[in-house]
């Protein structure tokens, strides 16, 4: 294996300069590659004006989809570029029928936007199950089987879950999906890109996943995997003229879906959002999510064995395997921690009861030491 120039790609993203950023949990930091690929398109918008959308604009989201694919092992046509993952979830539920089948099962280590979208469809009789989590790190599989049966329409999951990292087994999670003829579903806005993913491998029916986090791409972009025999069996009633199979013939009298999972996607895409993700993927593709990965858990091992060493409770899975690179502090005043923090220019975030550390690739060693010593003194 070639070795790998970690210093070359810390320079990358100059932002790293200005703080100790341990963050990426909440938002990836910018590249030189994305900030440079922004600037790109406004330079089109300026000296193309409308036809850069023909000659360029649409071809980079094209890029962007193909990007997308080959880091989760799919096809571009079942892909579809979301503006966040609420829409996403919008769209491709629209097209479910919850009339013979109302149960959904999510859990309650899930991101509450999940849980959320199913239960604003309480009013037509969607019944949404909420596993519980006996330690606040992880739902065992067993919760899961519990509540799906023959009434269950999807199982609807996160693969790395927000406030404790773990990293749930979805390949066995849609087989019990499966085995009572339901969807899977799953959430991978804390996955992509820093845990790889096949997901041929796992049998997820319907993936959707963010850009801004450990994706580098910044807000605006959202991912939607939707396994492409489902996405043609699927018809929207969320539409827009970018599902259309012929979307330049502005036929006014007949809806035509594409075949594939663009048939999910509405409307004018965000253009500058579109470039600045791509050139993030770029990055993750070009190091490869194996490797981040073992970087990443490398850090966050570090991290936590310094943690512990000071003493400090942590909500994370005992098995290292099993965790990605969130590491949960919990604190009585997390909102303290994270203010004294910042004032020492050191980054993170807070959630009820914790502070999130989360190092990606483009953090060093060094920097737990200097999270580490600055905690000592606030602890003290
Ligand atoms: C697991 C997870 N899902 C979803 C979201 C956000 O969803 P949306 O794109 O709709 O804002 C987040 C954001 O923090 C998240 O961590």
């Amino acid at each position: 294996m070639n070795e790998i120039d970690w210093e070359a790609w810390r320079a990358e993203f100059p932002g790293l300069q200005k703080s100790t950023y341990l963050n990426t949990v909440s938002l990836g930091q910018l590249s030189r590659r994305s900030r440079s690929a922004v600037n790109r398109f406004l330079d089109l918008w300026t000296e193309r004006g409308a036809s850069a959308w023909y000659s360029y604009w649409l071809a980079e989201v094209d890029g962007l989809r193909r990007e997308f694919a080959r880091l989760i092992g799919a096809s571009p046509d079942e892909v579809a570029i979301m503006p966040n993952i609420s829409s996403a979830l919008a769209a491709v539920s629209s097209a479910l029928d919850f009339t013979q089948r109302s149960g959904v099962v999510c859990c309650e280590l899930d991101f509450p936007t999940l849980i959320y979208h199913f239960l604003a469809k309480a009013p037509q009789g969607v019944q949404t199950h909420i596993a519980s989590s006996p330690d606040h790190i992880q739902v065992p599989l067993e919760a899961f089987e519990a509540a799906v049966d023959e009434r269950t329409a999807l199982v609807a999951t996160s693969r790395v879950y927000f406030t404790s990292g773990y990293i749930q087994d979805v390949r066995t999670l849609a087989g019990i999906a499966h085995g009572c003829g339901a969807l899977c579903l799953v959430d991978d806005y804390q996955g992509t890109g820093q845990v790889p993913i096949d997901v041929k491998r796992t049998g997820v029916d319907i993936l959707v996943t963010g850009g801004l986090k450990w994706l580098i791409g910044g807000p605006g972009v959202a991912y939607m995997y939707v396994r492409r025999e489902l996405a043609s069996s699927l018809a929207p009633t969320v539409a827009g003229w970018f599902g259309h199979r012929r979307q330049f013939d502005f036929d006014p009298h007949n809806l035509e879906f594409r075949d594939d999972a663009q048939r999910f996607e509405a409307g004018t895409p965000a253009t500058a959002a579109v470039y600045a993700a791509k050139a993030g993927l770029e990055i993750i593709n070009e190091i490869g999510p194996e490797t981040l990965r073992r970087r990443t858990a490398a850090l966050n091992q570090d991290l936590i064995q310094r943690l512990r060493e000071h003493g400090c409770r942590l909500r994370i899975p005992s098995d290292p395997e099993r965790h990605a690179g969130i590491t949960i502090l919990e604190m009585d005043d997390p909102a303290r921690a994270v203010r004294l923090l910042a004032d020492c220019r050191i980054i993170v975030d807070k959630r009820p009861g914790a502070v999130r550390i989360s190092p990606y690739f483009y953090n060093t060693f060094e920097e737990n030491g200097i999270i580490l010593r600055a905690l000592d003194e606030i602890l003290k």
